[in-house]
């Protein structure tokens, strides 16, 4: 088993996505016991990935989309940068137009490149689906979208840390389903009152039971859950007898506080420890 100490830094952001636990990363990566794989079933824009990626590590999420733009980024880094710089030239020449053009097409052919661009330029980077499972977002009409010299940077510094990746488009059960005994596995669901975000939700009780299903498989794992439903936030529900600690994460880069079973009341987000 090989021991990982990640250090701190900034993930550089190579896919906007909304959820992103960019500013905990580095406290959640920290966290992470030895292991043998690293194993993260709710990828979306993979920030904790950034610091724990290695060989055999599996990243998964139910929207294939989003894996088929992370297996671009793994495979032909630089098709995407080069894709991701006409586009950002495109836009410029045609406001707005050149986005809803864009959204149409990713609406039909799903590229993940359009994914890419579509997020990086729609209003406040928030990924929003229609019922019909359409993306229907509109343009930010003061964002330009990220500099291609930026990106360009960002995929480089994610490109190394992706080669040893398996990406998979599935349910986080299956995934969860092949962890062995060894591995660790962080989870970031969607909050459960999400009813337009992201394509598909989460069953409490049946994520409560995969939890449940690793413990008993000497699997460890950690628990983004703060439990936010639509503007009502509250203390979520995780049964007490399925985790040893609770964390609170400060948003932004503020020192992780220790609350072990205590109210969690200034804080955005717990962390659940299995171990
Ligand atoms: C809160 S986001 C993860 C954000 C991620 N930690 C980051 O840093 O960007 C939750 C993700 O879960 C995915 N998802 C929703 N339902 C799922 C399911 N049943 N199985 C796997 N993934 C699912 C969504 O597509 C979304 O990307």
């Amino acid at each position: 088993m090989k021991e990982k100490r990640p250090g701190s830094g900034e993930v550089p952001s190579i896919l906007k996505w909304t959820g992103s636990k960019r500013s905990q990363a580095a406290q959640i990566a920290r966290m992470a016991p030895p292991h043998a794989r690293y194993v993260e079933p709710f990828l979306g824009g993979g920030a904790v990935l950034y610091h724990l990626a290695g060989d055999g590590t599996v990243a998964s999420d139910l929207y294939a989309p989003l894996i088929g733009f992370w297996k671009l980024a793994q495979a032909r880094p630089e098709a995407l940068i080069a894709d991701y710089a006409e586009q950002w030239r495109r836009l410029q020449d045609d406001l707005p137009g050149y986005f809803y053009a864009v959204r149409d097409r990713f609406n039909a052919e799903k590229r993940p490149e359009d994914l890419n661009f579509l997020m990086r330029t729609c209003v406040n980077g928030i990924v929003r689906f229609s019922q019909a499972g359409d993306f229907n977002n509109s343009f930010h009409l003061s964002r330009k979208g990220m500099l291609p010299a930026s990106f360009a940077k960002a995929v480089q510094a994610w490109s190394a840390r992706l080669r040893g990746v398996d990406f998979v488009a599935r349910d986080y059960r299956e995934t969860l389903a092949e962890a062995r005994a060894g591995d660790f596995v962080y989870l970031d669901p969607p909050y459960a009152g999400n009813k337009q975000r992201y394509i598909g939700g989460i069953d409490e009780a049946a994520l409560f039971a995969a939890l449940d299903d690793l413990n008993r498989r000497g699997v460890r794992w950690a628990l983004s859950f703060d439990g936010q439903r639509g503007e009502t936030v509250y203390r979520a529900d995780v049964p007490s007898d399925l985790y040893r600690r609770r964390m609170a994460l400060i948003s932004g880069n503020s020192a992780v506080a220790k609350v072990l079973n205590g109210p969690i009341e200034t804080v955005s987000e717990a962390l659940y420890l299995s171990w």
